[in-house]
């Protein structure tokens, strides 16, 4: 069984997607701890399946790396085997990633390496092009450039606003990273 930590931000409908794959008897991952930036409504989502979470706000501390080392203590009582950042939008600062690499996994809203960053579905839609995607990554030092484990292609529709095509992307992202994680816990996916 792969205990696994997820790290959100905002809502967190791929965390709750997430955890209720993680909750079939067959799955071969669990979720062991959810964590945020912030007062994150998504923390809701743990309470409910009465798993552990934690809030260490950004704002709260006078670095990133500050923030990074009081995030690390939450996450080694969790002792995760893996790190899922679905939704955290934050950068971990280069500390954290070095403690825990190379398992630490990342969703993004866009087909990487295109529209990379915080704004990758805007981006995507400025841009014109017909088409754009949803990746699950591996988290390096850098943004959004890890390795790829997982992508796949969406069509940007005419009249889509950001929050339509996000609404579309997401999905795909909460299919692909089931599919990851599961694909880690039956070892037929290794991090390095
Ligand atoms: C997801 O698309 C994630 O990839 C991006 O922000 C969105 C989070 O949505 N970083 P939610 O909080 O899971 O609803």
């Amino acid at each position: 069984m792969l205990n696994v930590a997820v790290l959100i931000s905002g809502a967190g409908s791929n965390l709750r997607a997430f955890l209720d794959a993680a909750a079939d008897a067959d799955y071969p991952a669990r979720v062991v701890a959810v964590g945020a930036d912030r007062d994150a409504e998504g923390l809701a989502h743990a309470d409910q399946f009465g798993i552990p979470s934690f809030s260490v706000p950004y704002s709260a501390y006078p670095t990133r790396d500050a923030w990074g080392e009081a995030l690390a203590v939450q996450l080694r009582a969790s002792n995760p085997d893996l790190i899922v950042l679905s939704g955290l939008m934050r950068l971990l600062p280069d500390g954290l990633v070095a403690e825990f690499a190379p398992r630490i996994i990342n969703t993004h809203p866009a087909y990487l390496p295109e529209f990379p960053g915080a704004h990758g579905v805007r981006d995507a839609l400025a841009s014109g092009a017909p088409q754009t995607g949803a990746s699950v990554i591996q988290v390096d030092g850098g943004v959004d450039t890890g390795p790829i484990l997982a992508q796949e292609r969406i069509a940007i529709e005419p009249g889509d606003t950001e929050e339509s095509l996000h609404d579309r992307i997401k999905p795909v992202e909460r299919r692909l990273l089931i599919d990851v994680v599961r694909r880690i816990a039956e070892g037929e996916l290794a991090l390095s």
